[in-house]
């Protein structure tokens, strides 16, 4: 059993539920009539971004992201890398971020300098998870679902080695696993 593998379950699969449930009526709420453009950064924030859009009662188009961050504690922007780009033009958009988890910051601070300079109409972020002990760079994380203690994490998306994506619940790994 893939659970056997963890130490504990941060989240239950109910719990989760509840929180993207919550999540999506607070988007509702901020985007009705807006035609929101959701892009989901893959493949971390796969499983969060398609529950999510289900629960947003407003009409929307989705949108996916491949990205990797150069090295972190960069300062800089533009070392963000483009694995794959968007297919939409943001321009005038009202583009919502969907990550998985927030860990240093450096990956969407970077992102988000990039995308600003495509002039979207919005430009928000909503994080499943944060780890603000971990945190390098100032992120403002618009919706977010929980913050988490600074442990390893896999589950609902997350991996270890392309592992545990597909566990309904989230949960801290096991050390012996990775060491
Ligand atoms: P950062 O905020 O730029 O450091 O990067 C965040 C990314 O690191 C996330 O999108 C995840 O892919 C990955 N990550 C951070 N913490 C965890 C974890 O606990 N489990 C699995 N992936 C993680
Ligand atoms: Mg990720």
């Amino acid at each position: 059993m893939m659970t056997d593998d963890l130490k504990s379950v941060l989240f239950t699969e109910e719990q989760i539920a509840t929180r993207v449930a919550e999540l999506g009526a607070e988007l509702t709420r901020d985007y009705a009539g807006k035609n929101p453009l959701v892009v989901g950064i893959l493949k971390g924030a796969s499983v969060f971004t398609t529950d999510i859009v289900r629960k947003i009662e407003t009409p929307l188009q989705i949108d996916f992201m491949v990205v990797s961050s150069y090295g972190a504690g960069t300062k800089t922007s533009g070392t963000v890398k483009i694995r794959k780009d968007l297919d939409t033009d943001v321009r005038d958009r009202h583009v919502i971020i969907c990550e998985d988890i927030i860990d240093s910051g450096v990956t969407m601070s970077n992102l988000f300098a990039l995308l600003e300079t495509r002039k979207p109409a919005s430009l928000k972020l909503c994080a499943l998870l944060s780890k603000p002990a971990r945190r390098e760079v100032d992120v403002k994380i618009d919706y977010c679902g929980w913050e988490v203690p600074d442990e390893f994490l896999v589950g609902y998306g997350l991996d270890y080695a392309e592992h545990y994506r597909n566990l309904p619940c989230i949960g801290v790994l096991k050390p012996e696993i990775y060491s």
